[in-house]
């Protein structure tokens, strides 16, 4: 018999799995960069037009199919078997360094409470390996013990906390000196960069990342549903997700501003100078402690929906059971891992003059996960018959979703994706 969720568990879980880095380090950076209030306009398009259709399709393939990527697409038609394999590498992938990222976040929240913390430092110590390895135990713990008791009771403590640390540190960045500069940057919209087109295609890639659309996980979720209403639960998904990705923005500028910082300062914002800023601060161990727990929590509940596509995948294919299964996807992202988890280190393992990380990063999470996303849902809107997917998604909806979508998934979003991976080659 096939587990089921709760209604409220489904929900939690994928809110689970789409909060994350992404909303909570990624998003702010990627507005500094983009100059401020435009790029929200754009991301709040991309995610209606883009991930909406993207979303209830992948949920509507699970709940049809009841299987997990691999075995729902070759019920669909068997040669778009090798698609749903490719979906497991990229997911599993992606699960490879981010989890390494996880475990600094690990490290950072439980440091943070006592010393001051050098980045350098502590990527020059065994901590990112141990961390990386305690963080991968964990996940395999809450994975292995099943959609119900383990995913579904971890999400169910998990997101209300994350909620409320969230609040927390938006009260405390806004009772900040100069936090209204923040909110100004933040907040008003840069109208000429609208026109930039390269914007509006990272409004797309950071909604196909944020939603964790493209690479199966949903299509894994839906197969544990029974019965729900799927417009309804996508656009709960949806609108958590964003409100956290907008939140952290509250969180991140008037801290940033407050202390005369570049908002552009990319990636290392969040673990070299925002552990900079927390120390001029009143009481800055405490929230430090509280902003990386906060990255903790987003980014487990993601790995673990991660974790859940290669582990189904074992299970429906192989007939294997799922303590075994679990241990299989732990002994192969630990391998796949490592070379992230030392990138850092005094190893400093570098490709093509990146370190391993950074290439891992840009090669799956950059290039591999659109191209995943295209070849998914091009494989699916080849063979599938429209009416089947429009009723699967309307089954249990008052509101229904028009035929429109299918074109609109068809070819629509395919085209945005071919023009994303085509500007990330060149
Ligand atoms: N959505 C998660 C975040 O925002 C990351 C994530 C989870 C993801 N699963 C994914 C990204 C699958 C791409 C593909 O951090």
């Amino acid at each position: 018999m096939r587990e089921h969720w709760s209604k409220l568990g489904f929900i939690l879980a994928s809110i689970g799995s789409a909060i994350g880095l992404g909303n909570i380090w990624r998003f702010p950076y990627i507005v500094g960069e983009n100059g401020g209030g435009a790029f929200l306009i754009a991301y709040f398009t991309a995610i209606i037009i883009f991930g909406f259709p993207l979303m209830i399709m992948e949920f509507a393939i699970g709940e049809k199919f009841k299987g997990s990527v691999v075995t729902s697409l070759k019920k669909i038609h068997p040669k778009i078997k090798y698609i749903g394999y490719f979906a497991v590498f990229v997911c599993l992938g992606i699960l490879s360094y981010y989890l390494v990222i996880t475990g600094w976040t690990l490290a950072y929240s439980v440091f943070s409470i006592f010393t001051q913390i050098d980045f350098t430092v502590f990527t020059n110590t065994l901590y990112p390996i141990a961390m990386f390895f305690i963080t991968l135990l964990i996940i395999t713990f809450i994975v292995r013990t099943g959609i119900k008791k383990g995913i579904e009771r971890v999400c169910d403590v998990l997101l209300p906390t994350l909620f409320i640390l969230v609040i927390l540190l938006v009260v405390k960045a806004l009772t900040l000196p100069n936090a209204i500069e923040g909110i100004r940057f933040y907040l008003t919209p840069n109208i000429s960069s609208l026109s930039n087109p390269s914007m509006w295609l990272m409004a797309i890639a950071q909604a196909l990342f944020s939603l964790s659309l493209g690479t199966g996980i949903l299509i894994t979720y839906g197969s544990y549903l029974k019965k729900t209403n799927i417009p309804k639960s996508s656009i709960i998904v949806i609108i958590s997700d964003t409100l956290i990705a907008v939140l952290a923005g509250f969180i991140i500028f008037p801290i940033v501003f407050s202390f005369g910082i570049n908002p552009a300062t990319g990636p290392q914002l969040a673990f070299i100078t925002l552990p900079k800023i927390f120390s001029f601060m009143a009481f800055g161990n405490f929230f430090q402690t509280i902003f990386f727990l906060l990255l903790f929590i987003g980014a487990l509940t993601s790995a673990i929906s991660m974790m859940e596509v290669g582990t189904t995948t074992l299970i429906d294919e192989f007939r294997l059971n799922r303590k075994k299964a679990t241990l299989i996807v732990l002994g192969i992202i630990f391998i796949a891992g490592l070379p992230s988890a030392l990138s850092y280190s005094g190893f400093s393992f570098t490709v093509f003059g990146k370190t391993f990380l950074d290439m891992m990063d840009h090669l799956f999470g950059d290039i591999l996960l659109p191209v995943c996303a295209l070849v998914i849902t091009t494989g699916i809107m080849w063979f599938i018959k429209p009416k089947e997917l429009l009723n699967e998604i309307n089954k249990n909806s008052k509101i229904k979703i028009p035929g429109f979508i299918v074109p609109v998934l068809k070819y629509f979003i395919p085209a945005l994706l071919l023009i994303i991976v085509l500007m990330e080659l060149v």
